[in-house]
């Protein structure tokens, strides 16, 4: 296999909230543009979710909702028009944020509302929610942003009543060890970087996932490795309980050249299912 040209390993984490920030806070413009994400289905009443998530995450009517990284709010508003009690999105970005609540209005939801904080953080900035909630829910590109699982598993269990459950859908780490750079001639990626070397990673890349044609100013950022046993200690030793937890050969964005759209609107590897491609699991606060 080849070698890519790995990211060099951030000196220190200290600049990686305001670096990840402004990454987040010009990406939202892109992804409320004609090239971003399509909110069509929501303000017509239903929003799409994923064929992952919408497989998955079962009934949700009258249930309080806490969504974590929620960025344009998309989920958010999906799950409320699903019948949610209540839906709380969190999120850094004041512009991504600004979009949500304006999302949320435009579908005259007045079950969901959203706060402007670091995820890890949330504990603090909601401080009457301890035990409200009955679902935390968040998916795609969440946890490589932070260098904290314990934090995070934290901010979970806080917000959970015992007895709710954590859904969490994302990249499987094993594929976020590969990427395109370095890639192979058959179309088959190239390493990225080590499963076990945490990171923080700092990266280079003014491309945006949905927009082709974006070039990000701020386009530095720093990433965080989190293998899958680190992720099921955050959660047990937060006293989250696994249910179930899937692997997929399939994801929501197209992580590889070599990638193929499935009939679920998923990206798949062309021939076999080599290695997984996304982890989701579903874990219960004692
Ligand atoms: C890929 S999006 C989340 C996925 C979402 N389901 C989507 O596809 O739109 C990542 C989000 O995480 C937010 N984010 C990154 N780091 C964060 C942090 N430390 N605290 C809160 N939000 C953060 C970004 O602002 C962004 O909105």
């Amino acid at each position: 296999m080849n070698r890519c040209s790995t990211p060099m390993a951030a000196s220190s984490t200290s600049d990686w909230r305001r670096l990840n920030q402004a990454n987040w806070d010009e990406r939202t413009a892109f992804h409320l543009g004609p090239r971003g994400y399509d909110l069509s289905s929501h303000r017509a009443g239903r929003g799409r979710l994923d064929a992952i998530v919408e497989a998955e995450i079962g009934d949700v009517s009258g249930l309080s909702i806490l969504h974590l990284q929620c960025h344009l709010g998309d989920d958010s508003v999906a799950l409320a028009q699903r019948g949610a009690k209540r839906v709380v999105g969190v999120d850094f970005s004041p512009p991504a944020l600004a979009a949500a609540r304006s999302l949320a209005a435009e579908c005259g939801l007045t079950n969901a509302r959203f706060v402007l904080s670091d995820v890890l953080a949330a504990p603090a900035v909601l401080p009457g929610e301890a035990g409200a909630f009955d679902l935390v829910f968040t998916s795609w590109g969440t946890i490589c942003w932070l260098p904290d699982l314990e934090a995070w598993a934290a901010a979970i269990a806080f917000a959970l009543r015992p007895g709710g459950a954590l859904y969490f859908a994302d990249m499987h780490p094993v594929a976020r060890v590969f990427d395109d750079g370095g890639a192979c001639a058959d179309g088959f990626p190239g390493w990225r970087f080590p499963y076990f070397e945490p990171g923080p990673w700092r990266l280079d890349d003014p491309a945006d996932y949905m927009d082709a044609e974006a070039r990000l100013t701020n386009s530095l950022t720093v990433e965080f490795q989190h293998p899958l046993a680190s992720i099921l200690a955050a959660l047990r030793g937060a006293g989250l309980g696994l249910d179930w937890l899937r692997e997929h050969p399939c994801l929501v964005w197209k992580p590889f050249a070599g990638c193929l759209r499935d009939a679920q609107g998923l990206w798949t590897w062309p021939d076999r299912p080599w290695l997984p491609l996304a982890l989701s699991l579903r874990a219960v606060k004692a």
